[in-house]
């Protein structure tokens, strides 16, 4: 948090504000610019993510997935302000209530298994890009990566990230990551060739 207190979150990437947007708490992402970047490649990264961003939480949301709505969008500044989430990330809820963790992971697979069913994929596929709301649903954050029209590959993918986020950070919590794959599994329409995908995919050793 910054010296003001306004600046809530600074991710990898981003810049995390609170503010209002008429009369609604919301939060304004921008995107600083990267000085080590050629100044116009980094100019047309920076607004390309944002752009996508809006653009794969507004699909994320027809498709039946709860994401922050969007306020407003500034492709020059490369910010995006958006409804202020309140809860808790997703990380943060399964390391301090392992209790809980077998519920939580069932509805986190089941909001993928819709992601993926309306063929969008996440690109940041983890448990930090997760808020469970204080009204008990699984919102998700940080589409920038994201893609519409998705191949099973690009699934896959998003896959070995969610099992890579609980191998490195929920270590002990696998058997609550077997049940989100089980719920996952039974929603999405091919599930045998999500799965052969996701083997492939192990086997080749990669998983970015
Ligand atoms: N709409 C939102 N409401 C509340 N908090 C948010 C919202 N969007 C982002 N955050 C907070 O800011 C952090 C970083 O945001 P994120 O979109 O994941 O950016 P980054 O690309 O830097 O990881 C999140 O982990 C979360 O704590
Ligand atoms: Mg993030």
């Amino acid at each position: 948090m910054s010296h003001d207190g306004s600046e809530c979150a600074q991710g990898a990437e981003a810049v995390i504000t609170e503010t209002y947007y008429l009369g609604h708490e919301a939060v304004v992402k921008y995107r600083p610019p990267k000085t080590y970047r050629l100044p116009e490649l980094d100019a047309h990264i920076r607004s390309s993510r944002t752009r996508n961003e809006a653009r794969i939480m507004h699909e994320a949301r027809n498709a039946g997935v709860r994401t922050p709505c969007i306020y407003d969008i500034d492709l020059k500044q490369c910010s995006i302000t958006m409804e202020r989430m309140h809860g808790t990330m997703v990380k943060d809820h399964l390391d301090d209530h392992p209790e809980d963790a077998e519920r939580i992971c069932r509805m986190v697979g089941e909001c993928v298994a819709r992601l993926h069913t309306a063929r969008i994929c996440h690109g940041d596929l983890t448990t930090s890009n997760m808020i469970l709301t204080d009204d008990g649903q699984i919102c998700l954050i940080d589409l920038s990566m994201g893609c519409t029209r998705a191949e099973t590959e690009d699934i896959g993918v998003d896959l070995r990230l969610l099992e890579r986020a609980f191998t490195s950070a929920h270590i002990d919590l696998m058997p609550a990551y077997e049940a989100m794959m089980e719920t996952y599994y039974s929603i999405i329409p091919d599930p045998k060739a999500i799965k052969r995908k996701v083997e492939d995919i192990k086997n080749r050793g990669r998983y970015t």
